[in-house]
Parts: C-alpha cells; sequence; structure tokens
C-alpha cells in the first residue's frame, strides 16, 4: 500500500477529494495532512474522514522537524493541495520527484509568488483571458516552475466575475487532481 501525505493551508476541498478518492483504495492511502494555519478548515476536513493532521509552524517547515515527521511516514507522493508557503529544498531533496503541486491556472502563465486562490483567478478576468486551467507539477525550488504532469483548460468566455472563474477550475480540480495522483502512484 503506498502513502501519500497532504500538505494544506485553507479550506481543504482538494485535501477532502484526494483522502474520499482513496478511501477504501487497494492501491494507496492519505496517510496524513500537515497543516500551517491553525485556523484551516482542512484540519476539520482530515479529522472527519480519521485522518492524521500534522500541525506545524513556518521554523519547523525549514529546521528539519516536518522532514523528520515525514521520514517517520516515508511516504510515497507528496502533495501540496492549496498549500501556500515556500516547499523547502531539503524535503524536494529527500524525495526527489515525489513531490507535485497544483496551480489553478495554465502556468507558465499565472504563477510566481501572489499568485495563489483569487489573486490568480482576478488576473485571469483583468486580462480578460478565453481560458484558463488547471496545472500539476513537480515541485523544485522556484515557484510554480516544476516540470509539468497535467494541464487541463477551461474556456471561461462567459465567466463575468473571478468567482465564477474560480467556480470552473474547481470543478477542473475536483475531477482531475486524484485522477492524475493514482496514475502517477501507479507509475512510481
Ligand atoms: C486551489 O484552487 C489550488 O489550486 C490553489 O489554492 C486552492 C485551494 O483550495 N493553490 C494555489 O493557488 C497554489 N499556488 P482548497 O483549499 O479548497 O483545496
Amino acid at each position: 500500500m503506498k502513502k501519500i501525505v497532504l500538505f494544506a493551508s485553507g479550506n481543504g476541498t482538494n485535501a477532502e477529494n484526494i483522502i474520499k478518492h482513496f478511501k477504501d483504495s487497494s492501491l494507496a492511502n492519505v496517510a496524513a495532512v500537515f497543516v500551517n494555519n491553525p485556523r484551516a478548515k482542512v484540519i476539520q476536513r482530515a479529522k472527519n474522514h480519521k485522518v492524521e493532521v500534522f500541525l506545524f509552524e513556518k521554523e519547523q517547515l525549514n529546521n528539519g522537524f516536518v522532514l523528520d515527521e515525514l521520514n517517520k511516514i516515508q511516504p510515497d507522493l507528496i502533495v501540496l493541495a492549496g498549500f501556500l508557503w515556500m516547499f523547502p529544498i531539503s524535503i524536494i531533496k529527500k524525495y526527489p520527484n515525489q513531490v507535485i503541486n497544483i496551480h489553478p491556472a495554465l502556468l507558465p502563465k499565472y504563477g510566481g509568488k501572489g499568485m495563489y486562490g483569487m489573486n490568480v483567478h482576478e488576473a485571469v478576468l483583468e486580462n480578460k483571458e478565453r481560458e484558463t486551467g488547471i496545472t500539476i507539477h513537480f515541485v523544485n525550488e522556484h515557484y510554480d516552475e516544476g516540470e509539468f504532469i497535467f494541464q487541463q483548460a477551461t474556456n471561461i468566455e462567459d465567466c463575468k466575475t473571478a468567482d465564477e472563474i474560480a467556480k470552473k477550475v474547481h470543478e477542473l480540480e475536483q475531477k482531475y487532481f486524484p485522477q492524475v495522483i493514482e496514475k502517477l502512484i501507479t507509475n512510481h
């Protein structure tokens, strides 16, 4: 049985969707959710599914404490599912090609520092883009620049607000993220 560890910072709809997807799987399960924000809704979502939550502070992410906790679990895949801090190079080095992220846009557009959540959708709306989408990619030491694993576009010509764009992107995330993880785990 393969082990997936999730990192999340906020609402946790992606984290919960992944937990549900693998709940009865014979291939993999979610071993823990690592959370950097004590007020994040993802904590309750994980607990509802009896998945262990590990809460940490910025210092612990960068001083080896989080890495030590991960090493106890020995995950096959580390998934950043709405995780908004820079991910430390020490963990990427220890788990090469095993850390992936989802970004709510078609990278390399709308990536980089400050480009997360609604900021992305507002910028997409502002620029009157005809399409947006999701990118799932390996994580390296630069924000949103690791090798792409999967992209899916959606037409947004009918969207008048950033919320409408967010809804379409959310639908793509819910549909594709667990599938892409499953494929990666299978080929690993
Ligand atoms: C998701 O849309 C995810 O793609 C995005 O944050 C949202 C988290 O929602 N991630 C980023 O912007 C990373 N740069 P969730 O907490 O409900 O899963």
